[in-house]
């Protein structure tokens, strides 16, 4: 039996947990197994670009930040029915018997495609996916995504270094969150550091409200803003300075974006504990035969969420915005 190993879309911590997981369940539980991993994810399906992994392979690296096998963007195989039909060719060629995987939305669609072609041509194999993403955007109602918690942590960092030299200058930071549309990777790292506001991608700002905040507060306020909030970080900053002049205030705004350093470093224990039970889980599967799916988890030891692709991919599986009560919590906190 051939098992095929893929993280796609960003990178994140995590994802070598995974890795790891899969291929030592792999051949450990079974004894005529080959483990192959797919180089620079959907683009090394399009390549046919593979290497066979080996418990070895995959020593030392359940914390390590990015992934040992690559991801890189491939929009042509949403842009293309050529590479779609590319990638169903490999796989076929490969012998691939079970496809397991990880990985953001563009992945899980692309995971769904090719689980549909496949099919299709009549060929029933096996490929399962799990949500792998700082985002924490993929079918999140079924689980939560493996690198998730890792981000929070990451930008916790951020944000508490920041705060030192805001209050030390009693300065305003206006703070960039990665996150795509989602609210959560921004609201959660807000709530764990005590930012004084996080605006959300479709917030109506109250501006004036932020003003008094800041004023307020006196020494040092820290904003994060969502990825996907209409306004840049210096638009932000010129509204809220322009009315600060007005109050003749002696507060300064500064930016920074914590951008891509949210998405690196070591993964945090929950995302390493969380990979690992989802990688076994999902071998586990793979032997016993159990159909195509989308596996999500919030908890190791959990039975994992089984549910077809066709419905991880409904709007409806994914959270965008943060549940009420957790919005209410962090408002009285602030
Ligand atoms: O999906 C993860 C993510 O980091 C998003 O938060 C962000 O919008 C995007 O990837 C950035 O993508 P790229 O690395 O291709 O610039």
């Amino acid at each position: 039996m051939k098992v095929a190993i893929l993280t796609g879309g960003g990178d994140c911590p995590g994802m070598n947990a995974f890795i790891r997981s899969v291929t030592r369940s792999a051949i450990n539980l079974k004894k005529e197994v080959e483990v192959w991993g797919v180089l620079d994810g959907w683009a090394g399906m399009i390549a046919g670009s593979y290497r066979q992994l080996d418990v070895l392979d995959t020593a030392g690296i359940s914390r390590l930040g990015g992934t040992i096998l690559g991801t890189l963007r491939a929009p042509e195989i949403k842009e293309q029915e050529e590479m779609r039909e590319r990638v169903v060719n490999n796989f076929l060629e490969a012998g691939f018997d079970a496809f397991i995987s990880c990985g953001g939305s563009g992945s899980l669609r692309a995971a769904h495609d090719l689980n549909r072609r496949l099919r299709a041509r009549g060929e029933e194999r096996q490929i399962l996916f799990t949500s792998a993403s700082i985002d924490n955007d993929v079918a999140n109602t079924y689980g939560t995504s493996i690198g998730f918690y890792s981000a929070i942590e990451r930008s916790m960092e951020m944000m508490e270094w920041i705060r030192d030299t805001a209050s030390a200058h009693r300065r305003v930071y206006v703070v960039g969150s990665m996150g795509r549309n989602s609210a959560y990777l921004p609201v959660y790292a807000g709530l764990t550091t005590g930012a004084e506001y996080v605006i959300r991608p479709d917030e109506q700002v109250d501006y004036d409200r932020i003003v008094d905040m800041i004023e307020a507060r006196d020494r040092d306020t820290r904003i994060i803003v969502s990825e996907g909030y209409p306004r840049t970080l210096d638009e932000i900053t010129a509204i809220l300075s322009t009315s600060l002049e007005k109050l003749h205030s002696a507060h300064e705004i500064r930016t920074v974006d914590m951008g891509y350093f949210q998405r690196g470093g070591m993964a945090s224990v929950t995302d390493v504990l969380r990979a690992n039970w989802i990688g076994h889980c999902m071998v586990q599967a793979a032997f016993a035969g159990e159909k195509s799916s989308f596996f999500g988890a919030f908890h190791i030891g959990a039975t994992p969420n089984k549910v077809t692709f066709e419905e991880a991919i409904r709007p409806e599986a994914t959270h965008e915005d943060i549940p009420r009560a957790i919005m209410e919590m962090m408002i009285t906190l602030r």
